[in-house]
């Protein structure tokens, strides 16, 4: 099964640190799935602005691919603005909907206060219902004081949540194996 490991935004660094943090994690569980980061920071993006879909450039094109291809999604993001980064946003614009159908998800996101847990339930999961995804009822949302000045996370009960969102993703993922993605012709 290929994962993808979403990190939403080109600035900061502690989004990226979680995602490495949780990757460790599913691969600890050795599922022998192939694992694979993508940082938005290292493509040039493009506002989706309804041109015709082979005008975009090559890192577009790429990104939508990378989607089409995953069988699962930890999706990573910063809070700006009391929502997700706008190249997130972007990016999810310019998923087919069905990019991402019956597909597990699960979240982990990093703010600067810690009441802006409620921009992934308010924001980001009616996001990811309108793609149909398989979201895990779990999630982790890191403040800033749960890491030390070199960006190491040392909140000792942070790790344990990966450990377990790591663990029910896993689930989900095997789960998903057995979903037809398709509707079944029952006529
Ligand atoms: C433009 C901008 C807007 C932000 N808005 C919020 C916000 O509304 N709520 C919040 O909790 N943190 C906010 N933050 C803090 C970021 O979430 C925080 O910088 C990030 O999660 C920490 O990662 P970093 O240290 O790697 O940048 C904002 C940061 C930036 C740069």
């Amino acid at each position: 099964m290929k994962i993808l490991l979403v990190d939403g935004t080109i600035i900061g660094t502690k989004t990226g640190v979680i995602l490495e943090q949780v990757k460790d994690y599913i691969e600890k569980l050795n599922m022998n799935y192939t694992l694979e980061i993508v940082s938005l920071a290292n493509y040039e993006h493009q506002f989706v602005d309804g041109r015709p879909f082979e005008n975009y450039n090559d890192d577009m094109k790429l990104l939508v691919s990378k989607f089409e291809q995953a069988d699962g999604y930890i999706i990573a993001t910063p809070i700006f603005q009391g929502s997700i980064p706008g190249v997130l946003k972007n990016t999810f614009d310019f998923l087919p909907p069905k990019t991402m159908r019956y597909k597990p998800v699960s979240i982990v996101a990093n703010g600067g206060t810690y009441q802006h847990h409620l921009v992934i339930e308010n924001q980001l999961k009616p996001i990811l219902d309108y793609f149909r995804c398989l979201v895990t009822p779990n999630y982790v949302y890191t403040h800033s004081s749960h890491f030390d000045e070199n960006n190491v996370i040392v909140e000792e009960d942070v790790h344990e949540r990966l450990r377990e969102l790591a663990r029910v993703f896993v689930q989900y993922v095997e789960m998903s194996k057995t979903l037809c993605k398709e509707p079944i012709d029952t006529h």
